[in-house]
């Protein structure tokens, strides 16, 4: 009878071991991303697009689990180092999705580089992440900053202007899109006369805005996002130069902005990679399951947190779990096509997408499409060896 007992717990211990080694461990996601100052909201709606499709894939990817470590990293690029790191050696993530801030997105990218470590960029556009600093592990479900820029540079040209007055935040994002923008209005024949700028996240736009009405230019060109963009609009316009000077913009001017904006952004025309209004049948539908999961509209950040999971499923699905495989994962996602809601793209050889970039104008609540103003760009991925 004894040992009858004896045989049935071994019985019993051997089913819950093979019970457990079937299970496969938990997929560990770090998510990197400012959940307070200026591009909070950014954060958050990234975030949300992430989470919505891990749902769609009911939850897990590849069998896996997930499992969500979170750091809010501020947008400051001096605690990013740190940060990324904690989330390596102390939690142990499989993969870093971050951020939103192209400094802090350059810290992560040097530590994803260094460690191996697989790294998603669900925004920030750091010229540098899929340039010189580009690797094998490193994706970025985004734009570059020279993408929305260059476009808004020819956009400028087409609609006649000759003189332009740059003004942004003091970071790489800021400095980049102007640099991108100055290179398609100079090729056309334009001229940039004075780039302004203040330290990231400042808003005090008082003497730069005194600044253009004096220099008078045809046109202003502008890089800002998140809080900064909400007041930057509503000075401009308070200023009284939305009248006489019309006000270009990289699209994050006036995505995730407009309920704060109000009437201050209507007839705003700016160029992105996605828009409110594409009508298709996956735009619809995501759109749709957003606002039903979230009571919220989706905007690119969402687009952007969307497929940087995508990315990841497509990864993960072709090493059936197993991220270690990154030679795998790399050459699945690189053939893969992304459905994304924006209209599918490829990435690049450098992991940056190869997308349309949109014109827009603001119309009530939405940044309407208002043509392609570039179609499939690929960012010229500078000091790129891969
Ligand atoms: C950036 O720092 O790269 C960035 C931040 C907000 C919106 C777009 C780009």
């Amino acid at each position: 009878m004894k040992a009858h007992r004896i045989t049935l717990l071994a019985a019993c211990a051997m089913a819950t071991t093979l019970s457990l080694a079937q299970t496969p461990a938990k997929l560990k996601i770090g998510l990197m991303l400012p959940y307070t100052g200026t591009y909070a909201a950014l954060g958050i709606a990234i975030e949300n697009g992430f989470r919505l499709q891990i749902a769609e894939q009911g939850g897990k990817l590849a069998g896996r689990e997930i499992e969500f470590v979170k750091v809010d990293d501020e947008s400051d690029p001096s605690k990013a180092t740190d940060n990324v790191n904690k989330l390596i050696k102390r939690d142990n993530v499989d993969v870093l999705v971050g951020s939103v801030h192209s400094g802090v997105a350059m810290a992560m990218a040097k530590v994803a580089k260094d460690t191996g470590t697989l790294l998603i960029v669900p925004n920030a556009g750091a010229d540098v992440v899929t340039g010189a600093m580009c690797a094998p592990n490193i994706f970025r479900s985004s734009f570059t900053n020279w993408q929305p820029a260059y476009a808004m540079g020819e956009v400028a040209i087409k609609k006649g202007a000759k003189k332009a007055v740059t003004i942004t935040h003091k970071y790489a994002a800021g400095d980049e899109s102007v640099k991108g923008f100055r290179e398609a209005f100079e090729k056309g024949g334009g001229q940039v006369v004075k780039d302004l700028s203040l330290p990231f996240p400042g808003v005090e736009f008082q003497a730069l805005l005194t600044e253009i009405a004096s220099l008078k230019p045809d046109v202003v060109y502008t890089f800002f996002a998140g809080g900064a963009a909400v007041k930057f609009v509503k000075d401009y316009a308070a200023a009284g130069l939305k009248k006489s000077i019309p006000l270009y913009g990289a699209g994050f001017l006036t995505d995730g902005t407009l309920d704060a904006q109000g009437a201050d952004a209507e007839g705003l025309f700016t160029t992105l990679h996605y828009a409110d209004s594409l009508g298709t049948a996956r735009d619809n539908s995501f759109r749709l399951a957003y606002a039903k999961t979230y009571k919220l509209q989706p905007d690119v950040y969402a687009v952007q947190g969307y497929d940087a999971a995508q990315i990841l499923a497509i990864g993960t699905a072709a090493v059936k779990g197993d991220l270690s495989k990154k030679a795998e994962f790399a050459s699945a996602v690189e053939k893969a096509k992304i459905d994304s809601p924006r209209g599918p793209f490829m990435l690049s050889k450098s992991h940056n997408p190869v997308q349309d970039i949109y014109l827009r104008q603001v119309t009530g609540k939405e940044n309407k499409l208002v043509s392609v103003a570039i179609k499939a760009l690929a960012d010229p991925a500078r000091g790129c060896k891969m």
